[in-house]
């Protein structure tokens, strides 16, 4: 079983320091849910997870299958089976989804068998097919160029599509549920959860206890000032979802300099 496992993770960017000592462990099977305030380094700690160049890692480890994560390429981390869907996707002018997912599923592959000749078309097509039934999404979206001149809300979609196509081990999405309409928040949850089972561990980066209803987290933890400061079950999500985060800051934050 593949288990990412984070262990007092300090992060600076631009020589300030965000992420200041974070433990986490996230295994193959399990959701997880992040919640914390704006700026308190959630985005900041996918990124480095990725391997965001702009992120400088100052301390700590992070391990997956046995490998230092932080070695790594982020293309090395995508094909070991880390995902990340963006809060802020970019768009890829020239690049179509189709493209784009064929040649990121080949590269996969061929991380596993060097003499792989790549996903033979009709299996490509009739996979991404499916992928987007399941996503509720127009076909005319895998002609198109990715992201480019997708509404918010496509762009989310655009995303899970990706994580589907990629089948990643941990998957990480920050904030996927901003921006969608109601009925796209049920329809991105529910392929979350057709995809997540024992073969995938999931991360949720949210701010809304909203979205726990569709995507249901065993673990919920509470980030603030760069470190997670409280971890339960649900009821910690409806906790905050009722009290806000007066209690956390006045047990937890540092004063202000
Ligand atoms: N490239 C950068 N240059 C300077 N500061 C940055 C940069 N990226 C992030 N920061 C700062 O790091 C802090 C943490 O940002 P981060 O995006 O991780 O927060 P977040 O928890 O994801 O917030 P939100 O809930 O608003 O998405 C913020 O104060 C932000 O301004
Ligand atoms: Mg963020």
């Amino acid at each position: 079983m593949s288990e990412l496992v984070i262990k007092d993770l300090h992060v600076s960017i631009e020589g300030k320091e965000i992420l200041k000592g974070l433990n986490l462990t996230i295994r193959q099977g399990e959701v997880h849910a992040i919640m914390g305030p704006n700026g308190t380094g959630k985005s900041t700690l996918a990124y480095t997870l990725m391997g965001h160049p702009s992120y400088a890692v100052t301390g700590g480890e992070v391990w997956f299958k046995d490998q230092n994560l932080l070695e790594l390429a982020p293309d090395e981390r995508s094909r070991a089976g880390i995902f990340l869907a963006f809060q802020y996707p970019v768009s890829i002018p020239g690049v179509t989804v189709a493209n784009f997912l064929r040649t990121a599923i080949n590269a996969r592959r061929r991380a596993i068998n060097p003499e792989d000749k790549g996903v033979p078309i009709p299996e490509f097509r009739k996979m991404l097919k499916e992928k987007m039934e399941l996503l509720k999404m127009d076909s005319v979206f895998a002609g198109r160029y990715l992201n480019d001149g997708f509404s918010g809300g496509e762009k989310k979609r655009a995303e899970i599509l990706q994580m589907a196509a990629l089948k990643p081990e941990i998957a990480i999405l920050d904030e996927t549920d901003s921006g969608l309409d109601i009925d796209a928040l049920r329809i991105v949850s529910e392929g979350v959860n057709a995809l997540s089972g024992p073969e995938m561990g999931v991360l949720v980066i949210t701010h809304y206890q909203r979205l726990l209803n569709y995507i249901k987290p065993q673990f919920v933890h509470i980030m603030m000032g760069g470190r997670i400061v409280e971890s339960g079950g649900p009821e910690l999500a409806l906790h905050l979802e009722e009290s806000g985060y007066d209690w956390v800051r006045e047990k937890y934050e540092e004063p202000a300099a």
